[in-house]
């Protein structure tokens, strides 16, 4: 499918941040929103470990408070259940005492609650990947139950144009266009988010 959002994408022409430079201090939460299989958790957990700052996941916060999987959740007590404690989860993990990276939920960003929460404690970033490479990664797994739909192609396509314009109005965005490597796209957010040394400084 064609990539409707791609086309107005702004380009990133700032010198590219590597991996291997010296990283300094995070001064905000980054948030990282986006699409399921936007890569937010892998993404996040790796980027965490590059500045050296604690990772936080608000779908595992809740899986462990609960002690159950998220599809355990939605079946057992629905969605509107599960959506109000994963606000609860996001504003408890926006007050941890250090700054870090948070990946969110694929339906956080969507709440004004929750996007009032993020942007009064953290800057959100948005992983904006195309839309076959989404579908590519999810359609493999069966963890996802909104997918669970007699149609989760279809679903997942109303959701991708449902939602994109609400992610594109996070603070800062990354494309990803075609499947690279993890370290690739945590270079590109790093390069982003030095544009921005009140969130990063990097020496
Ligand atoms: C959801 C995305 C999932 C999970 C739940 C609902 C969504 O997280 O929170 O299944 O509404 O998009 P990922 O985005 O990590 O897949």
């Amino acid at each position: 499918m064609h990539d409707i959002f791609a086309a107005s994408a702004p380009k990133i022409e700032m010198d590219e941040v590597k991996l291997d430079e010296q990283i300094s201090q995070l001064k905000k939460n980054i948030v990282l929103v986006g699409m399921m299989g936007s890569g937010k958790s892998t993404v996040g957990r790796t980027l965490a470990k590059h500045l050296e700052v604690p990772f936080l996941d608000s779908d595992i916060e809740i899986m462990q408070a609960s002690n159950m999987t998220i599809s355990e959740i939605f079946e057992r007590f629905g969605e509107v259940f599960f959506r109000e404690k994963e606000t609860l989860i996001i504003r408890r993990l926006l007050k941890h005492e250090k700054p870090g990276v948070i990946a969110t939920g694929g339906g956080v960003f969507l709440s004004p609650e929750n996007r009032r929460s993020i942007s009064k404690r953290g800057i959100s970033l948005f992983l904006n990947v195309k839309f076959d490479i989404l579908w590519r990664r999810v359609c493999t797994k069966n963890t996802r139950p909104l997918l669970n739909s007699s149609d989760p192609f279809d679903t997942f396509q109303r959701l991708y144009r449902e939602r994109t314009p609400i992610y594109r109005t996070a603070d800062l965005m990354v494309l990803e266009d075609e499947e690279i490597e993890i370290d690739s796209v945590v270079e590109q957010v790093i390069t982003v988010l030095s544009a921005h040394p009140d969130v990063l400084i990097v020496k």
